[in-house]
């Protein structure tokens, strides 16, 4: 069995930090854009399309031109068809062989929308590679020109780029292209479920979100195009996003299979069996996390979460194969609550949820919720 490829960690680092946040504070103008129509949103789908956008930008292009822009729907809509086959292949073993999968409406369609962006990354990493390649003749350095506005594509073609384990890459555009589509897929809705999470988690604890509020005034001060030092120093702001995503993982399970027999916890585990984790169990658990249902981000002030058990708390899992974006993800979703909530207040929606613990979700790709409605801005 071979192990797929891992990138360096995909933090803020190999990018300009301040590039990264100016990027996301640029794309939100988007998401004001929306809200400035009286009409009611659709705020899961505005959330998508803002973090798809911004994820185009940092991962493929660096700038958005009509191209881009145009490509931007194919994404989304791949994204949603995706979760939609996930959804409805797990459950349905018969579709689960590719080509059973293919004949079926939903296939088709899926189908259809991978070749378009397979076409699309296609064509920005063929021509990113003869950029390059073009900027190396001309004797200038290659270090320097893709240092200006670095994607995740640029360090996937730079040939000094290595490994986690320490060797080089050497990648065919087809397995940058492969990569590129894992990010997407592992990044954009996990991001967009922490956020929507933690919007609707706002609305239903306004005491919460004033403190929010008043932490984005002192801070930054209605401060324009933030930086990665202004965002860290909204601590209070990510207590909440973290004790959000303990209650309300994006990634409620994950799994992993037994490559040989193993023993674990008093029993014999056969080679090939899948275990699952359960995520949102051990967030509950209350040997690690007393009263474990209360929401209340001072369990993770700096002192509290020192004395946690490190693996209590696993949005983004541990281990070999954890999330490589979580940082990238917590730098996005504090950019995106730092534009949107002094010029926004999320009001609750009655639809009798008023528990984060409580409220009811589903999962797919990541989790969401149940038939709900995430609260009006
Ligand atoms: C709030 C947002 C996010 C959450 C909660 C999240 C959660 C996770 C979790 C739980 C896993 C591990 C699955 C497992 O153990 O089997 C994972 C894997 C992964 N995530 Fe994330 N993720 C988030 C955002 C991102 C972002 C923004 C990126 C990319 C920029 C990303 C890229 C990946 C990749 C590539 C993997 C697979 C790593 C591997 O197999 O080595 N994620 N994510």
């Amino acid at each position: 069995m071979t192990t797929p490829l891992r990138p360096p960690t995909f933090s803020p680092r190999p990018y300009s930090t301040q590039q990264l946040c100016l990027i996301f504070y640029s794309t939100l103008k988007l998401c004001l854009i929306f809200w400035s129509d009286p009409q009611e949103q659709d705020v899961t789908e505005n959330l998508l399309q803002l973090t798809a956008r911004a994820f185009v930008r940092t991962t493929l292009v660096g700038d958005l031109d009509e191209d881009t822009e145009k490509a931007i729907p194919t994404f989304t809509d791949c994204l949603h068809e995706f979760s939609r086959s996930v959804n409805s292949r797990s459950f349905q073993p018969l579709l689960w062989p590719d080509l059973v999968f293919g004949l079926t409406p939903l296939g088709r369609v899926v189908r259809q929308l991978r070749a378009k962006v397979d076409a699309f990354s296609g064509r920005v990493i063929a021509k990113r590679r003869a950029e390059l390649g073009q900027r190396s003749a001309e004797g200038e350095d290659r270090a320097d020109f893709i240092r200006q506005r670095r994607t995740l594509i640029d360090i996937l073609l730079d040939p000094k780029s290595k490994t986690s384990e320490g060797t080089l890459f050497e990648m065919s555009d087809s397995e940058i292209l492969d990569e590129v589509k894992i990010f997407l897929g592992a990044a954009v809705e996990t991001t967009v479920a922490a956020l929507g999470w933690t919007l609707k988690v706002l609305s239903v604890r306004p005491e919460v979100q004033e403190r929010v509020h008043a932490e984005v005034l002192e801070q930054l001060g209605g401060k324009e195009g933030l930086t990665s030092a202004d965002i860290n120093k909204l601590k209070y702001t990510e207590q909440v996003i973290k004790e959000t995503m303990r209650l309300l993982p994006s990634v409620p399970y994950t799994a992993r299979v037994v490559r040989e027999e193993t023993k674990f916890g008093g029993h014999t585990l056969p080679a090939a069996t899948t275990l699952f984790l359960n995520i949102v169990g051990c967030h509950r658990d209350p040997k690690h996390w007393p009263d474990p249902t209360r929401f209340d981000p001072d369990r993770f002030s700096a002192e509290a979460s020192a004395k946690r058990h490190p693996y209590a708390y696993l949005p983004f899992s541990a281990g070999a194969r954890n999330c490589i974006g979580g940082r990238y993800a917590m730098m996005v979703i504090k950019t995106t609550l730092a534009a949107l909530v002094p010029r926004y207040r999320v009001d609750a929606v009655p639809d009798g949820h008023t528990e984060p613990a409580d409220f009811p979700f589903t999962f797919d790709v990541a989790s969401r919720m149940l038939g709900g409605d995430l609260g009006s801005v």
